[in-house]
């Protein structure tokens, strides 16, 4: 069965797929929009145990200033796309992601992942996952919110992956991970026990 649609190239798919395969369990997913990353992961799990957390969007999290969208959760503006990409990719789905990824992990017989909806960054922290995937940490505001967030969920030294790394993002990420191996835009490593 296909993938829904989403943001991982497939080398970054098989990236993914290698992670997953090696790691420990439980496993926490931030961002899975539609659930292609999700099923990705999900099928390669040792352990059938995984977490994933989805703000669920919708038109009130989007303000479009001429060519521009910006993203935002309440006040805090947290990033902007072009209006062709939201026109075309996000729009479409605007409070309908919670009910689209139920539908895509069910159509993939992957009714035993948990998902849980809200801000991550605000949610109160379910602790204890040794290995995490953030599709959430696509410029320095979004990585210092959700790395912020992040330990209270993970043990110390979890494993990490982040999608969506620009050149320019890589060394505020570095500030809070170890950074072990690179695909694309997907950056793989551990998650420091201090920020450097
Ligand atoms: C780039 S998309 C993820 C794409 C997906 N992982 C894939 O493989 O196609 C980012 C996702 O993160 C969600 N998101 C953004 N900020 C969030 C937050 N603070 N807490 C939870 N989810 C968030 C968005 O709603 C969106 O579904």
């Amino acid at each position: 069965m296909d993938l829904p649609s989403g943001w991982i190239s497939s080398n970054e798919q098989r990236a993914l797929a290698d992670f997953a395969r090696q790691a420990e369990s439980p496993f926490l997913e931030v961002g899975p929009w539609l659930g292609r990353s999700t099923i990705v992961i999900a099928r390669e799990l040792e352990v059938q145990n995984m977490l994933t957390v989805e703000l669920n969007p919708t038109s009130r999290n989007f303000s479009v200033s001429d060519e521009t969208v910006h993203f935002h959760i309440g006040d805090e503006w947290l990033g902007s796309c072009s209006l062709r990409e939201f026109d075309a990719n996000i729009r479409p789905h605007l409070g309908l992601v919670w009910n689209e990824l139920v539908q895509n992990l069910t159509n993939h017989d992957l009714q035993w992942i948990r998902v849980l909806q809200g801000d991550f960054a605000t949610l109160r922290p379910r602790t204890g996952h040794k290995a995490v995937y953030l599709d959430v940490t696509h410029n320095s505001i979004e990585i210092k919110r959700t790395f912020k967030a992040l330990p209270a969920w993970c043990v110390a030294g979890a494993q990490v992956a982040c999608h969506d790394i620009s050149d320019e993002a890589l060394p505020v990420l570095e500030q809070y991970m170890e950074v072990l191996s690179r695909c694309e835009r997907l950056v793989v490593g551990r998650l420091l026990t201090t920020t450097k």
